[in-house]
C-alpha cells in the first residue's frame, strides 16, 4: 500500500523559478511513489485575491505548469479546493474547536498585523483550512516549503480521528534566491519568471545585482547553480573570471535551454484540458474526502 501525499499551491499569479525549484520539481520527482494529490488552493487564495478574473486565470496557470513540469493526470489526482465542498465544511468545524489565542499564534496573520494592516477573518483561520485539506485524505505525507512548516503544526491541535501527517518533506532546495539576492517572492519584484521568453528572461538577468568588488557575483553564480551541474560551473567561472557581463550572458543561455522545453509544452495544454482534469479531479477527491467526512459527522453529532 502507498502513502498519501497532499500538496497544495495557491493560484496567486505569476510563477517564478522560485515556484518551481521550491514547489513544482519536488512535487514532480516525488510523486509517483505515492497516492498523490495536487490541490489547486483557490479558497486560500481569497484571503488575499480580490480580481475574479485573475483568480480564474491563475488557477489554469498553476494547473498547466504542474502539466508542463511532468505531473501526470493520470497518475495523480489534480483538483481545485473550492470543488470539494468537504473543505469548507471540515474547516468550520474545525473553527468550533480551536481557539482564538491558538490562531493567534499564526504567522500570516501575526506578519499582517504587525505590519499594522486589518487581517481578514479568511486570513486568520488560514491554517484551520490548511489542517482540513490535509486530515480530509488521511494524508501521511505534506511536501510544504520551510514558510509552510507552522501551518502543518497546526494539525497537531486535532487528536483521534484523524490521521496525523507523520512526515513533511521540508524542501531542500532551500531558497531559491531572487536578482537582489533575497528570497525570490513575486511580491518583492526580484523574480525570473518560469514561463519567461528568452528576451524576459535577459531582462531579470541583466538586473541582477553583482557586487563589483569580488571575483564571482555571488548572486549570479547561485541561480546559476539551479540549471548547471558544479564542474561545468567551476571552470566557467574560472574562465569568465570577474568578466561579469559574460557570466550573466552564459547564464540566460542556460537557464533558457532549461526552462525552453517547458515554456513549449505549457504553450501546448488548453484551457479545455485543464477543466477536463480538474472536472475528474474533483470527482475522485470528493469521493475520498466525503468517506472521512461521514466519520465526522457522526462523531460531532451532525449525523
Ligand atoms: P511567493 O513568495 O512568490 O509569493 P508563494 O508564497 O506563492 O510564492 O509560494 C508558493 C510555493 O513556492 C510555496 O510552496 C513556497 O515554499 C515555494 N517558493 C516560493 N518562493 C520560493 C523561493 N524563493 N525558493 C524556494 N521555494 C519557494
Ligand atoms: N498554504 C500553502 C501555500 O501557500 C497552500 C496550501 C493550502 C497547502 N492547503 C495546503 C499546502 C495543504 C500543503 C497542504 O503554498
Amino acid at each position: 500500500m502507498k502513502k498519501t501525499l497532499l500538496t497544495g499551491l495557491q493560484p496567486s499569479g505569476d510563477l517564478h523559478i522560485g515556484n518551481y525549484f521550491g514547489a513544482l520539481k519536488p512535487f514532480v520527482d516525488a510523486y509517483q511513489e505515492y497516492d498523490s494529490f495536487l490541490m489547486v488552493a483557490d479558497l486560500h487564495a481569497l484571503t488575499s485575491l480580490r480580481d475574479p478574473e485573475a483568480l480564474r486565470r491563475n488557477t489554469l496557470e498553476v494547473v498547466k505548469a504542474y502539466l508542463a513540469a511532468g505531473a501526470n493526470p493520470n497518475k495523480c489526482v489534480i483538483f481545485k479546493q473550492s470543488d470539494v465542498a468537504t473543505h469548507p465544511e471540515l474547516a468550520w468545524i474545525f473553527d468550533c474547536l480551536v481557539t482564538v489565542s491558538f490562531l493567534e499564534l499564526g504567522h500570516a496573520y501575526k506578519d499582517k498585523v504587525a505590519k499594522g494592516l486589518e487581517a481578514n477573518a479568511g486570513l486568520f483561520t488560514y491554517p484551520v483550512l490548511m489542517a482540513a485539506d490535509i486530515l480530509l485524505y488521511e494524508t501521511d505525507v505534506v511536501p510544504v516549503g520551510e514558510d509552510q512548516r507552522q501551518h502543518i503544526e497546526f494539525n497537531l491541535a486535532y487528536g483521534q480521528m484523524f490521521k496525523e501527517p507523520k512526515e513533511m518533506i521540508l524542501k531542500s532546495v532551500g531558497v531559491v534566491p531572487g536578482t537582489d539576492g533575497k528570497k525570490m517572492s513575486k511580491s518583492y519584484g526580484n523574480t525570473i519568471p518560469l514561463f519567461a521568453s528568452r528576451e524576459e528572461i535577459q531582462k531579470a538577468v541583466m538586473g541582477i545585482v553583482t557586487n563589483s568588488s569580488g571575483e564571482r557575483p555571488e548572486n549570479v553564480y547561485a541561480i546559476h547553480q539551479l540549471v548547471k551541474d558544479e564542474a561545468s560551473l567551476t571552470s566557467l567561472y574560472e574562465e569568465k573570471k570577474g568578466r561579469y557581463k559574460d557570466l550573466k550572458d552564459a547564464l540566460v543561455e542556460d537557464l533558457d535551454a532549461y526552462l525552453k522545453p517547458m515554456r513549449e509544452k505549457y504553450a501546448k495544454i488548453s484551457d479545455k484540458d485543464v477543466e477536463k482534469i480538474l472536472k475528474k479531479g474533483a470527482e475522485k477527491a470528493r469521493k475520498v474526502s466525503e468517506k472521512k467526512m461521514v466519520q465526522v459527522r457522526k462523531a460531532v453529532g451532525l449525523r
